[in-house]
């Protein structure tokens, strides 16, 4: 009797396998081979790649699809989705990986429910979700189904949005709706060369509006971490994005609950950074690389730069001090002078919203002329898309410490997270100036009359830009009525800046009780 329940059992079991196998073979030998050569890994080499060695665990394998519209007797393993949890540096993720061996990993009903439930599981227990894309977008056999099992998907990106960090990985196609899902995400990340986004394809674009494109121009890293800003990273190939991934994780917390993890690295806190003094020309006109700055001052000079390639006039991206993650937000003088356009506003809102829900503290770093002054800036709405930065700074309850480093003018200076927008500290270094806007434009506005009836136009304008630059160029008028607390050596800097982040560690800030806030879109 024992002997026949144990054969019984062992056949059982060697089915059991023999399925799980089928699944894990995903669209079969020929389809793989075809993934491989166009330099893409397979959906379960991703994820092996992605976490801990051997810590995968596999859920909803055997997930079949329902058999309906035209999917009547179709082969579908694990219904085109890859889905589980697993660990990153020691910590649960939860993940699904879109096989395109299977289907194009089209998504169907079950596949869109796979998804949806992976995302409840990491909700429950607060930890990341990361979705490998990669796939042909709705499956035309599944009809309207298949648009519910993405509606499925997009509607817990947005509630779940804030809860736990979302990251989406491009590594295939994202065609169509599809898109909507990752756009809803914290980050996307996309593989060079590999991977492309787009509403609607060539084809369609074709017969619409004759403009004749291809995948790569319509829709590939470059355009949409350079020029549309729907992506933040880009790398080439898919390790490179999946390792992008795993740093992006290490400055993030597991859910909104906690704060992310303290990541010591040795450099001591208290270094002094006598290599600013210069670096930073005091000449206004002259630009300097902020990136090297913000270096100086980070931990071991590490900085993970966000949407590096889009909206260069505003520096995004996170860093460490004390071990203890940062986001900063820094005007870039290299470009535009660093002034405030549409696209940069929008670039530091998202990325000051970013930080907010997840409990990461920002540090700003501000050398801006103003919002950038332009017909087609104002016809575009700069107005509306500035005002989201203001709108993130004030609300953001994060601890916020603003460094002006060179000169903070107008509007750009109260959006750069002033004083009375809500920053707690706000220091600035003996090059530092805030002022209504710049000496000259200045001296022309409320000396014009002067300089017009003076014998002597050109000195008497020189004379009165000198007399405003003493009377407004220097951080010690707006230091005098406290709106910056103090003025620093730019070699003590990291020391303070450490101090005053350790300082704000326990900060609570309520805000009045609201529904939701209603930022400018
Ligand atoms: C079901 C699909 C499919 C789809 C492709 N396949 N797209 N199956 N639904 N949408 C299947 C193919 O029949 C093929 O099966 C396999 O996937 C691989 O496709 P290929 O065309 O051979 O691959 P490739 O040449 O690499 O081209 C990939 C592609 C192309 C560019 C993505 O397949 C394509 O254009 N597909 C249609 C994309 C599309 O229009 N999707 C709908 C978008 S609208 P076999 O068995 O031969 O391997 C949408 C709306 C979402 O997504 C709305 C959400 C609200």
């Amino acid at each position: 009797m024992a002997d026949n329940t144990r054969a019984l059992m062992e056949e059982l079991l060697a089915e059991m396998e023999e399925r799980r196998k089928a699944v894990e073979l995903g669209g079969g030998p020929e389809r793989i081979r075809k993934q491989h050569e166009g330099g893409k890994m397979t959906a379960r080499e991703r994820i092996d790649y992605l976490l801990d060695e051997g810590s995968f665990v596999e859920l909803m394998p055997f997930a079949e699809h329902l058999e309906t519209g035209l999917m009547a007797g179709v082969e579908a393993p694990a219904d085109g989705v890859v889905t589980g949890y697993g660990k990153i540096a020691g910590r649960t993720v939860f993940v699904f990986s879109q096989d395109f061996t299977v289907l194009g990993g089209s998504l169907g009903k079950t596949h869109g429910q796979k998804i949806a439930r992976t995302m409840d599981m990491a909700v429950k227990v607060g930890a990341p979700i990361i979705g490998l894309n990669d796939s042909a977008g709705a499956r035309i056999q599944e009809g309207v189904d298949s648009l519910s099992g993405y509606g499925e998907v997009f509607y817990r990106n947005a509630i779940y949005s804030g809860v736990v960090p979302q990251i989406s990985a491009i590594l295939g196609p994202c065609a169509g709706g599809a898109v909507y899902s990752p756009a809803l995400t914290d980050f996307v990340l996309m593989s060079k060369g590999t991977s492309y986004m787009f509403i609607t394809g060539p084809e369609v674009i074709k017969s619409v509006t004759r403009e004749e494109v291809s995948f790569e121009q319509l829709g590939g890293s470059e355009v949409h971490t350079a020029r549309s800003g729907v992506a933040h990273l880009e790398a080439e190939g898919d390790e490179a994005v999946l390792d992008l991934i795993k740093q992006l994780l290490s400055y993030l917390p597991q859910n909104a609950k906690e704060r992310p993890p303290l990541v010591p690295n040795g450099d001591p806190i208290d270094r002094q950074t006598p290599e600013l003094l210069e670096m930073v020309n005091p000449d206004p006109k002259k630009p300097y690389n902020m990136h090297e700055v913000i270096k100086t001052l980070l931990d071991g000079g590490e900085f993970l730069e966000i949407q590096p390639a889009y909206a260069k006039n505003m520096i995004t991206g996170f860093g460490r001090l004390g071990g203890q993650s940062v986001g900063v937000v820094a005007n870039n003088p290299r470009f535009m002078a660093g002034a405030l356009d549409i696209n940069a506003s929008d670039k530091a809102a998202r990325f000051i919203r970013t930080c907010d829900c997840f409990n990461v503290p920002i540090l700003t770093l501000v050398d801006v002329t103003g919002f950038l002054p332009g017909v087609g800036q104002e016809h575009q709405g700069i107005i509306r898309h500035g005002a989201k930065m203001l709108y993130a700074y004030a609300e953001a309850t994060v601890p916020k410490i603003t460094l002006i480093t060179r000169k903070s003018y107008g509007g750009a200076y109260l959006a750069m997270n002033s004083k009375d927008m809500g920053a707690d500290v706000v220091l600035a270094w003996p090059t530092g100036a805030v002022a209504v806007m710049g000496a000259e434009g200045a001296a022309n506005i409320i000396y014009r009359r002067q300089i017009q009836s003076s014998p002597d136009p050109a000195a008497t304008r020189a004379a009165k830009i000198e007399e405003y630059k003493k009377a407004f160029d220097n951080p010690y008028v707006a230091a005098g009525r406290g709106y910056i607390d103090d003025v620093i050596d730019p070699a003590d800097t990291r020391r303070l800046l450490a101090l005053h982040l350790e300082m704000l560690t326990t900060k609570q800030e309520e805000r009045p009780y609201k529904k939701h806030g209603n930022i400018p879109l």
